[in-house]
């Protein structure tokens, strides 16, 4: 190869690995995520009044690692495909990463009460329970209706919240 070529075959690579890092840091933004396709406006509206509006979209919805980062970039090439083919149903379904939640707040396992209501995080966990079971509905509602915080619904799967003798299980009072 002549020198002309090599250096154009480095410029070329060059400007294709800074256009792959543009690219992929782009499509991180919350702007990107939740602005780009008409589809993720209520989530984006509703991210933004949540208690999470200074968290990026990106940091529940992708996978953690190195093996994670591709799994999200084929999920969100999956998910551009769909929106220029129209071929998905609303409302769209999907479910924020756990582990991430959990990288965040990592002493949850901590939490066994709050100022109102005893519910013993570690235990639940070990059970098998994951956080939406209570706090589904968060950030987003569960039909684009905003913000959803724990209530007798997330427990009555489980729980008999219509039960008095029950209302001190949970109740401090
Ligand atoms: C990038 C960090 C980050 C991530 C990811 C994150 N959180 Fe939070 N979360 C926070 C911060 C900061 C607060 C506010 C301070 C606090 O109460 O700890 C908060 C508050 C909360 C609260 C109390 C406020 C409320 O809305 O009731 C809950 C519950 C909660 N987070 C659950 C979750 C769950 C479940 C996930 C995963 C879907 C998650 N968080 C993901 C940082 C994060
Ligand atoms: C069995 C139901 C249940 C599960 C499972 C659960 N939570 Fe909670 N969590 C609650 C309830 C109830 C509250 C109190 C919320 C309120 O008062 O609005 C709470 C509160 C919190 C808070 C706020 C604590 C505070 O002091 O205000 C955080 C943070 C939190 N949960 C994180 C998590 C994370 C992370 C997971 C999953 C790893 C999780 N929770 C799983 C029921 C649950
Ligand atoms: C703190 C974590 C968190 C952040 C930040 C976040 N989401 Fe979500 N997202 C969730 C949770 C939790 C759900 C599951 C909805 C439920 O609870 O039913 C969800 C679900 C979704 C869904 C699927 C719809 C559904 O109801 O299942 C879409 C689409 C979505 N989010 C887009 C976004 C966009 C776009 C942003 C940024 C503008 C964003 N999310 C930011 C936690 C988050
Ligand atoms: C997916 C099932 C499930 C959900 C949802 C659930 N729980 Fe539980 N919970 C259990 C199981 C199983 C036990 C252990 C058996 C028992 O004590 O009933 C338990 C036990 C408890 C206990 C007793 C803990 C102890 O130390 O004895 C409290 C308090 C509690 N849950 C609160 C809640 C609250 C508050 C919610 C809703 C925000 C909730 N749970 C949602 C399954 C669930
Ligand atoms: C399995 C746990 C559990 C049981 C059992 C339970 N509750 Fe609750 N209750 C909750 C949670 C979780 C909330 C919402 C979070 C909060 O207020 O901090 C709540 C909220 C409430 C509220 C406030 C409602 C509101 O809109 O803010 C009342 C009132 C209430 N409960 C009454 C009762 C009575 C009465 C009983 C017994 C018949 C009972 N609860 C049994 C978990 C429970």
């Amino acid at each position: 190869m002549t020198k002309k070529g090599k250096t154009i075959l480095i410029v070329v690579i060059v400007a294709f690995i800074a256009l792959s890092v543009g690219m992929s840091m782009f499509f991180e933004t919350n702007y990107a995520c939740g602005k780009l396709c008409h589809e993720m406006t209520p989530y984006y509206n509703t991210w933004a009044e949540s208690s999470h509006a200074h968290v990026n979209c990106h940091e529940c919805h992708s996978w953690p690692g190195f093996g994670g980062f591709f799994k999200t970039k084929l999920v969100g090439l999956e998910e551009s495909i769909k929106h220029f083919t129209g071929n998905y149903a609303t409302p769209i379904q999907g479910e924020p990463v756990i582990e991430r939640c959990i990288e965040c707040h990592e002493d949850y396992r901590e939490i066994k009460e709050t100022e109102e209501i005893r519910v013993d995080h570690a235990m639940h966990a070990d059970l098998g329970i994951d956080c939406m079971a209570c706090h589904a509905g968060m950030v987003h509602g569960h039909n684009g209706e905003g913000e959803v915080t724990p209530s007798h619904d997330s427990c009555n799967s489980c729980h008999d919240t219509d039960n008095y003798e029950n209302c001190s299980k949970c109740h401090k009072w």
